[in-house]
């Protein structure tokens, strides 16, 4: 198993409809090569954390790095994994555009990140942390 972090900056022309219908087409071809994660949205950044077979998943990323849907693809990291974080969702998603107290706290750390990666505050977006933080606040 295997997993991987990237951030990358959406292309101004992808609004917000449209990127229903990319998680429609991306949550079928996730199950059906078993892949999970989640995908997150805030201020023109995504972040996205994938997991599953390295192949599959790193297949997924080569086209995701060519979608012109969004610029500046940068991988944070990757490594080896004994068990998946979102074993369930295929990809969950979160764009903070509700009124979600909840969700203050993730978006706090997503600022602090693409402000000043070097002295953000952790749990950081390449830290397993960050995650498990983001599985329990999008399940609440
Ligand atoms: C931010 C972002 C995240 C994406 N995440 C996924 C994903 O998890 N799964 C997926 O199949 N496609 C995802 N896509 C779409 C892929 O980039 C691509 O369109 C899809 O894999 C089809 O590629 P193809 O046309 O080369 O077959 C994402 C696109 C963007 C912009």
């Amino acid at each position: 198993m295997f997993n991987l972090v990237y951030r990358s900056k959406v292309n101004p022309v992808f609004v917000q409809s449209q990127i229903k219908y990319m998680l429609e087409h991306a949550r079928t071809f996730n199950s059906s090569k078993n892949i999970t994660g989640c995908l997150l949205f805030h201020h023109g950044v995504f972040l996205q954390y994938l997991e599953g077979d390295k192949e599959k998943v790193l297949t997924l990323f080569e086209s995701i790095k060519k979608d012109k849907r969004h610029t500046e693809v940068f991988l944070l990291s990757s490594s080896h994994i004994y068990s998946r974080e979102f074993d369930s969702w295929s990809m969950a998603y979160e764009n903070f555009l509700g009124a979600n107290h909840q969700l203050e706290y993730l978006k706090l750390l997503i600022s602090s990140f693409t402000e000043v990666p070097d002295i953000a505050i952790n749990p950081k977006p390449t830290s397993k942390g960050f995650w498990t933080a983001a599985k329990k606040l999008l399940h609440s």
